[in-house]
C-alpha cells in the first residue's frame, strides 16, 4: 500500500509574512493520513522550517543546482537545501523546462545530485497540449522519464517520487480527467516495472495540474495516483487541507 503524498508548490508566490502564515496554518491544520509537503520559494525555506518544526509537515525546494559546489553564481546546492531542513526537491517542473530551457539530461543530472545529498527528488514529467492532441503523450513523457531512469537507476528511483503534470492542465483550471491521468500514471509505472516489477508497486506517482478541493477526490481515488502536486490551490491553507483530507 503506497502512502499518499500531497505537495504544495508555492512557485514564486508569497512574501515573507505570507509564507510564514501559510506554513503555520498548514502546520496547525488537522493531520491527515497522507504525507504533507510544502515547497516554498528559496528565501523563505528557513522561516517556513521554523513554522513546521515538530510537526509531520515536510519541507522541500522547487529547484537545485546540478553541481555540488563551486563558482556557480546564484545557484543553490542540494547540501544547502539539506542544511535548511529540506527533504524533497522538485526536478524538471514544466515551468523550468519551458522558461529556463531545462532539457531531459539536465533534469536527470539534478535528480542524481539530489539523491547524492539524501534529498528525495520529485521527478516531474508532462506533455503539452499539442502532444496530447497528436497522440504523442506516452512518447513525450516516456522520453522525459527514461532520461532520468537511465541516470539514477533502480536504486535511485526507489528513493524518488514521480509527478505526472500535463502542461495544458497547469494553472489553467482545466484538469486531466481521472481516467486520462490514470492512463498516464499506469504507463509511467510500467516503465518502472520494466526494470523491477516489485519496485513499480512502491514508487509514489503524483498527479499535478489544477488540482483543488473540488476535484481531488476523483483523481486520488484512481489506483495509480498516489497524491497530488498542487500549485495555485496550495496557497490557501484551507483548500490544501481539503485536498489532504481527500
Ligand atoms: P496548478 O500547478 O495546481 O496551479 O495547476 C501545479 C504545478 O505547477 O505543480
Amino acid at each position: 500500500m503506497r502512502t499518499q503524498l500531497i505537495a504544495g508548490n508555492w512557485k514564486m508566490h508569497t512574501h515573507l509574512s505570507e509564507a510564514k502564515t501559510l506554513a503555520g496554518k498548514i502546520a496547525r491544520s488537522p493531520k491527515s493520513s497522507s504525507i504533507r509537503l510544502i515547497l516554498p520559494p528559496f528565501p523563505y525555506l528557513s522561516a517556513c522550517a521554523k513554522q513546521i518544526q515538530d510537526t509531520d509537515v515536510k519541507l522541500g525546494a522547487q529547484n537545485l543546482s546540478e553541481h555540488r559546489n563551486g563558482a556557480y553564481t546564484g545557484e543553490v546546492s542540494a547540501e544547502m537545501l539539506v542544511d535548511l531542513g529540506c527533504s524533497y526537491v522538485l526536478v524538471g517542473h514544466s515551468e523550468r523546462r519551458a522558461h529556463q530551457h531545462e532539457a531531459n539530461d539536465l533534469v536527470a543530472r539534478k535528480a542524481l545530485r539530489a539523491l547524492g545529498a539524501g534529498l528525495i527528488p520529485v521527478i516531474c514529467v508532462g506533455e503539452q497540449l499539442e502532444h496530447r492532441q497528436t497522440g504523442a503523450t506516452e512518447q513525450v513523457i516516456g522520453a522525459q522519464f527514461t532520461a532520468v531512469l537511465n541516470m539514477i537507476g533502480r536504486d535511485g528511483i526507489s528513493k524518488s517520487v514521480v509527478a505526472y503534470e500535463p502542461v495544458w492542465a497547469i494553472g489553467t483550471g482545466q484538469t486531466a480527467s481521472p481516467e486520462q491521468a490514470q492512463a498516464a500514471h499506469a504507463f509511467l509505472r510500467r516503465q518502472i516495472a520494466n526494470i523491477d516489477a516489485k519496485l513499480a508497486d512502491s514508487v509514489q506517482i503524483l498527479y499535478g495540474g489544477s488540482v483543488k478541493g473540488a476535484n481531488a477526490k476523483g483523481l486520488l481515488s484512481m489506483p495509480d495516483i498516489d497524491g497530488a502536486l498542487v500549485g495555485g490551490a496550495a496557497l490557501n491553507a484551507e483548500e490544501f487541507a481539503t485536498i489532504c483530507a481527500s
